[in-house]
């Protein structure tokens, strides 16, 4: 931790649209005013962008423009001056093709709202999946001041006095639905116990992941990611965030002194720790990138080796995030990593302190949601990063949401060239699989969905269900939702769509799967392998026009992130013509 503040009072870049008296200036204030600014707002004080994610159509940030208003508080009472910008919405539950494919076209779009608009610092109100990782790759881009507000996920949801969790039940529910062993008039009651509140999934999905990636990376203040939405706690996280990225401008602590290797290495660890989402590594990978990090797949499994998932939530485990946070939340998930020796202590925040400084005395109140270490879900709970012929450049799975007899295992291919052909057969009694089967889906990648959707999960054949199996082994280069879990291979790289070898897996092929020698291997001679990529046309024509061209022309592989080529890196955030 070297920070050393910037010099205050100085001219802030707000100042060249608003201090002054030349013609643009009066233009860019006088217009202002008709909001009812008062004149001495452009005194030169921190400016300060709250970009909201709020949206109808994104159901888990709905209640985004209440908490602004409790930011705005906060950025008043130090001083500064709010202004409330919207930010592109990225729906998990409601964008087609897939949240992901707009992943990218966020971050691109809220990057230049930050570079163009009259913003000194920008607390970044996020929720959702998409929207935590798409502005913080915003902000790493401009490398301006800011901090994450997230909104928290939803209380718990309860269905015949079990725990219901988003996503995770519907999962279960569904499969349910699928053997004969629920109803569908069972399933939509329970379906409307699953969101009983505002804010983000109740389980350690990927929004709760992602926001407590934020916190690790000392991106969000300490405590923010597992308050629930509806506590009035969250709105004075809200409020303490807008007084502290006014301190942030004056000091000039931007994401570039926060987001360093060790910041990244503690968000790996933690990762391991709650058992994160899968999505965690294409989203930490971005926005590594976007700030000049060499982050690589690899440092994913030399990172999280040694770190048992101690956090006992959906869907992993049995609790959810509402319980999480009476039990403390995160910190004392950090805590217990700097006490093991994991943990970069010294790493920076934005609060100013040391991420040790901010957890250390923190306690566990509930020794069933966050497990003491010889009670770990999983010993090894980081993500595995797996290798061969299958995945020249990576696949991963996670270990705490895996079956562990299958870890290593030996099965004939099933193949599903993409996710309709998976559609039209998976319930067809007549396909050929069963249990033992390994189950290979295509064209699910970054370039081939596009967008990569949530669907390497794959749903099991109802006679597999029927005889009361849950699990197989399944691979893609698809995503899988952080609300999901099974033996699933996921993120194969190179993708289907991009000739990788997963493109020319055949039905009867056999594949092995070794995750404690992190192997995936496609049992094929060198010689046929060759022979078949050299054969390999594209399955899909790819997108002439609109976004998607931009996107399947420019999507890099899951292996370094599936941003797009051209945003890597930081451009920082000149003024004037030079803002480019
Ligand atoms: Fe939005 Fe899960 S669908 S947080």
């Amino acid at each position: 931790m070297t920070f050393t503040p910037a010099p205050w009072p100085r001219r802030l870049r707000s100042q060249d649209w608003f201090g002054g008296n030349g013609r643009d200036q009066i233009y860019h204030r006088g217009w202002m005013k008709n909001q009812g600014f008062p004149h001495d707002l452009f005194d030169g004080r921190p400016v300060i962008g709250i970009l909201n994610t709020w949206s109808e159509l994104t159901p888990c940030n709905a209640h985004l423009n209440v908490l602004a208003e409790f930011v705005k508080r906060g950025v008043y009472e130090a001083g500064g001056f709010p202004v409330e910008v919207p930010a592109f919405s990225t729906s998990e539950s409601a964008f087609r093709p897939t949240a992901m494919m707009f992943r990218n076209l966020a971050a691109m779009s809220v990057e230049e709202q930050m570079r163009g608009q009259p913003m000194d610092g920008c607390v970044l109100l996020v929720g959702c999946d998409k929207t935590t990782p798409s502005l913080l790759m915003a902000a790493g881009s401009t490398d301006l001041p800011s901090i994450v507000v997230t909104g928290g996920p939803m209380l718990n949801g309860y269905y015949k006095g079990e725990r219901v969790g988003s996503g995770t039940h519907l999962w279960k529910f569904s499969e349910a639905v699928k053997a004969g062993e629920m109803t569908q008039d069972e399933f939509a009651e329970a379906e409307a116990s699953m969101s009983r509140s505002a804010g983000s999934c109740n389980t350690m999905g990927t929004a709760s992941t992602m926001a407590s990636m934020a916190e690790a990376l000392g991106m969000a203040l300490s405590g923010n990611a597992a308050i629930p939405a509806v506590d009035s706690r969250r709105r004075v996280m809200a409020q303490m965030s807008g007084r502290r990225i006014v301190q942030m401008v004056k000091d000039d602590l931007k994401p570039s002194d926060v987001m360093v290797k060790a910041a990244f290495e503690n968000a790996i660890r933690t990762n391991a720790a709650i058992g994160g989402s899968t999505n965690a590594v294409i989203h930490l990978l971005a926005i590594a990138g976007r700030v000049g990090v060499d982050l690589t797949l690899d440092d994913w499994d030399r990172c999280g080796r040694d770190v048992p998932t101690v956090v006992n939530l959906m869907p992993s485990g049995k609790y959810l995030m509402e319980e999480f946070f009476y039990a403390g939340g995160l910190p004392v998930v950090i805590k217990r990593l700097g006490e093991a020796g994991l943990l970069h202590k010294d790493a920076l925040t934005v609060s100013g302190q040391s991420m040790w400084d901010q957890v250390k005395d923190v306690t566990n109140h509930n020794e069933e949601v966050i497990l003491p270490a010889e009670k770990a879900l999983a010993k090894s709970g980081g993500v595995v990063v797996l290798k061969g012929n299958l995945a020249p450049k990576g696949a991963v799975l996670k270990p705490s949401a895996a079956s562990s007899h299958l870890l290593t295992h030996r099965g004939r291919a099933v193949v599903f060239e993409d996710i309709d052909d998976y559609k039209a057969k998976i319930n067809d009694e007549a396909l050929d699989i069963d249990e033992t089967c390994v189950m290979v889906l295509k064209n699910c990648g970054p370039k081939g969905y596009p967008g990569m959707a949530e669907v390497g999960n794959m749903g099991l054949p109802p006679k597999v269900l029927r005889k009361g199996i849950t699990d197989m082994v399944r691979i893609s280069d698809a995503r899988m939702s952080g609300t999901a879990y099974g033996t699933v291979c996921l993120h194969t790289s190179p993708e289907a769509a991009a000739g990788g070898p997963l493109a020319v897996v055949q039905n009867g092929d056999f594949i092995e799967l070794d995750v404690p020698n992190r192997r995936l291997h496609l049992d094929i001679s060198d010689e046929e392998l060759a022979a078949r990529l050299a054969a390999w046309t594209p399955a899909h024509e790819l997108y002439q026009s609109g976004y998607a061209w931009l996107h399947q022309s420019h999507v890099q592989g899951a292996d370094t992130g599936a941003d797009l080529d051209f945003l890597k890196g930081c451009r920082g955030a000149p003024v004037g013509k030079d803002s480019h």
